[in-house]
């Protein structure tokens, strides 16, 4: 390692929320693979308010439930993790931390709370000198819509510069959302394809065939456009899109990112469909007369001389048919001299989750004869294996050793939020629809040609 990458790699980690539901289901088994691969070599405070022995057993039930104890790693991650018990809003806390730190010069702070603690906890290590050369990672949702995604961006930027906070959107940790933008520019297949000349429409599916699983209260603050369109899916749009970054280190490649979104108009309420499942108002922690979505579409409009014209649908929603998030880009079709009514439109189809595919939809000749055309598709697929990374190993691999190229950036956050500000919080209620259902459905919101199902295949 050069001298460089190790003044950037952080010498402690500390997780707040260290009892809270993301720790048991995400970071604490990240942290074993960590162990696992030599990659967490540093002291690791867990911070929470429950007793220390309450700690103790939720990091072995977490590890037990998410991919199961690996012994060896497992103990040498007890022998590193040690936890601090207190109020986040209590100076003691911070101090009892830095005691822990054990003169630590570069601690990462892992915010896994709730965002309207982040004040707090930030003035608290601010004022305590804890804050001193250290970073900060966050989890979404950034803020609830433009204003306050600024004001948070002001409370962090108040003790943390842009380099040293993380903002992590987990969607950027997946392997195949980053191989969106690999299969684009390490091919030259791609490329002159790539465009308002050839690309009819480009769609982005979603969907999801589980309900809320219990977080009413928190889906009530966020409704599916919070959730996961302006951020996992402008994600998605983004890495499809983006022109190609003229260096590779993390502020070209973030640069580009920017660059697209500001080439997307803000939404109009006439370009969204929401909807809301039936049964959503029965979930506990929901309103009986509540108005939020459980199912958006949306059709986005790029003004870049590469995109003019070319409409982006994304559609996400809860109690879906399936389970599975891909997207399509459907090309014009060719002047071509056959008549037959079969020819389909080609078709590029990236496939995010459960698996990994990319397959482009083609017209042969049926071998029968019979036919004329027969569309079929050239499909190469990967399921990951345990060996593999998950998108939370990896993006906290990442902010410890000080790369930020997978976290979203301060103008991203603040861009995405103006393209979805003016269709947050509706008046109009949503659509019912049924569970297991594709939702409602809009002539404006549909892509030519209409939506491509995913289609899963049973286990
Ligand atoms: C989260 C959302 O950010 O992403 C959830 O809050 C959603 O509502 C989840 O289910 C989907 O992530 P993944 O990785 O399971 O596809």
């Amino acid at each position: 390692m050069t001298d460089d990458a190790d003044a950037r790699r952080a010498d402690a980690l500390v997780f707040f929320g260290a009892t809270g539901d993301l720790a048991s289901k995400k970071i604490i088994p990240a942290l074993q693979s960590m162990v696992n691969r030599g990659r967490l070599d540093l002291p690791v405070v867990g911070v929470g308010r429950r007793p220390a022995e309450e700690f103790r057993a939720k990091v072995k039930a977490s590890v037990e439930a998410h991919g199961g104890i690996d012994p060896v790693a497992f103990a040498r991650l007890g022998e590193r993790l040690k936890y601090v018990r207190g109020d986040y809003n209590d100076a003691g806390t911070s101090k009892a931390i830095r005691r822990e730190l054990d003169g630590a010069r570069r601690p990462a702070y892992y915010l896994a709370i709730p965002p309207s603690q982040f004040p707090v906890v930030v003035e608290q290590l601010s004022c305590t000198g804890c804050a001193e050369g250290a970073r900060v990672i966050i989890e979404k949702p950034f803020g609830r819509d433009l204003a306050s995604a600024r004001e948070l961006n002001r409370t962090l930027l108040g003790t943390f510069g842009e380099r040293s906070i993380y903002r992590i959107d987990h969607y950027l940790g997946k392997t195949a959302v980053h191989n969106l933008l690999f299969f684009r520019f390490a091919n030259a297949l791609l490329e002159p394809l790539w465009n308002r000349n050839t690309v009819e429409s480009v769609q982005v599916t979603m969907a999801e065939s589980f309900g809320v699983q219990g977080r009413g209260g928190f889906y009530e603050e966020a409704g599916a456009i919070r959730d996961v369109v302006e951020n996992h899916l402008f994600q998605v749009i983004t890495n499809l899109a983006m022109e190609p970054p003229v260096r590779t280190d993390s502020e070209s490649i973030r640069d580009e990112k920017v660059k697209f979104l500001k080439a997307v108009l803000p939404l109009k309420p006439s370009d969204v469909v929401r909807g809301q499942f039936r049964g959503y108002r029965s979930e506990k922690g929901v309103a009986a007369d509540s108005k939020v979505e459980t199912y958006a579409a949306v059709k986005l409009e790029v003004d870049s001389w590469r995109w003019k014209g070319v409409p982006f649908y994304i559609r996400a929603g809860k109690c879906l048919p399936v389970t599975s998030t891909e997207v399509v880009v459907r090309l014009r079709r060719p002047p071509t001299m056959y008549e037959d009514s079969r020819l389909a439109t080609n078709y590029c189809r990236l496939r995010i989750s459960p698996d990994m595919a990319i397959a482009i939809g083609v017209n042969v000749l049926d071998p029968t004869g019979e036919a004329g055309s027969a569309p079929t598709e050239m499909v190469a697929t990967h399921r990951a294996g345990p060996e593999e990374m998950d998108a939370y190993e990896r993006l906290l691999g990442d902010a410890l050793s000080g790369d930020p190229t997978l976290f979203a950036r301060e103008d991203y956050v603040e861009e995405a939020w103006r393209i979805a500000d003016p269709i947050l919080d509706q008046a109009e209620p949503p659509r019912e629809y049924e569970p297991g259902t594709w939702g409602p459905q809009d002539r404006n919101v549909t892509p030519p040609g209409g939506w491509q199902d995913p289609i899963v295949a049973r286990p």
